[in-house]
């Protein structure tokens, strides 16, 4: 039996980032997997909280990711969809691995870094501890792969280390978990600013585009991408990263290579390639749209929600029984 396991944080409006570093590969996996592969997907609501979140927009942004996961094609015979704070078990295991990782360990990551820096006062102590969180919900299932972006390497190398560490320090308990990061969409970046991640907390509206941005929406912000002056359509992310940005994402939705993307608009410019390419993503969202709006106010979300936190609370449970009694904790 393999487990594939990933999570999003319910923290903003899903990013076309997420979507192509995350989500669609979730699908994609989902839909090649067979019988004896077990695929569970969360969202991540104990780790938006290690910002402070409005308690209302929390509580819809929560719903609106499940809509969303749904709307891109999981399955709820194949996929096991869920919230993590409705399974207990992440919290526990959270602080039972926090017991045997390093402050160091976490002060060294660079998204704590990033954010650190970015938010010099009242950062909580559980936007340091966040990476042991996330060990947790991939340990808590024995996961054997992880579908992330490129941003979330450094933490799946922290739960590796955490699992070997309970491993050796105990007995062999924990499978060590593998990213599977994709090799082109892993890391989307800004359209404002394509030297930066695309990301769901950025102030600038127009940086990013979002999975449910209507088509005027989609179309001014390809327009606006921000690219270079020379008008070639060369992948060249060092020199060109707007372009390059751009050209990524038109990969990722129509299949097409990059080089294939360099012969087909040689010669043409930055004009008619952004046409394209929004003409591309509007299609390719329309549809996912049209399902989120069917299925965001349903009975069956509210069911699969139900069903996936108790398969997935089952299976925790006995993971963490177990770790407490190697652990010497508890009675027996
Ligand atoms: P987050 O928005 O931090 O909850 O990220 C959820 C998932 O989306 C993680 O697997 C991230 O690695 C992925 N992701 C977030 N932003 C991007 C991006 N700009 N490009 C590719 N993947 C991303
Ligand atoms: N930390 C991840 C992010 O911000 C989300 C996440 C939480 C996750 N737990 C996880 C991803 C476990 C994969 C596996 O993107």
């Amino acid at each position: 039996m393999k487990t594939i396991l990933s999570g999003i944080q319910p923290s903003g409006k899903i990013t076309l980032g997420n979507y192509l570093g995350a989500i669609k590969n979730f699908v994609q996996l989902q839909n090649q997997a067979d019988e004896d592969t077990n695929i569970l997907v969360f969202i991540a609501d104990l780790h938006a909280i290690t910002v402070y979140q409005e308690p209302k927009h929390l509580r819809d942004s929560i719903k609106q990711l499940a809509a969303i996961y749904l709307a891109c094609g999981l399955k709820r015979e194949k996929t096991t969809l869920f919230i993590q704070s409705e399974v207990r078990e992440h919290a526990e295991i959270g602080y039972l691995l926090q017991t045997m990782t390093y402050i160091g360990e976490l002060e060294r990551m660079t998204q704590y870094k990033d954010k650190m820096q970015k938010q010099t006062t009242g950062v909580s102590s559980a936007l340091l501890t966040y990476p042991v969180l996330m060990a947790g919900d991939i340990l808590l299932y024995n996961s054997d792969y992880v579908p992330v972006g490129e941003d979330q390497k450094q933490h799946l190398e922290l739960s590796r280390n955490l699992a070997e560490r309970f491993n050796s320090r105990y007995s062999d308990t924990f499978k060590v978990p593998e990213p599977l990061i994709q090799k082109v969409g892993a890391r989307i970046m800004s359209l404002q600013d394509p030297t930066k991640k695309m990301s769901k907390s950025d102030p600038l509206e127009k940086a990013s585009i979002f999975l449910l941005d209507e088509e005027n929406v989609i179309r001014k912000k390809i327009a606006s991408a921000v690219t270079d002056s020379d008008g070639l359509i060369k992948y060249d992310v060092q020199n060109k990263p707007g372009i390059s940005n751009l050209m990524t994402i038109m990969s990722c939705i129509s299949g097409l290579s990059l080089e294939g993307i360099e012969k087909v608009y040689n010669g043409l410019g930055y004009g008619v390639f952004k046409k394209d390419l929004a003409d591309m993503l509007v299609e390719h969202l329309k549809p996912i749209q049209e399902r989120y709006n069917e299925i965001l106010n349903s009975k069956e979300l509210d069911e699969i929600l139900t069903e996936g936190a108790q398969k997935a609370s089952y299976l925790a449970s006995k993971t963490l029984s177990k770790m407490k009694r190697k652990m010497g904790i508890g009675r027996k």
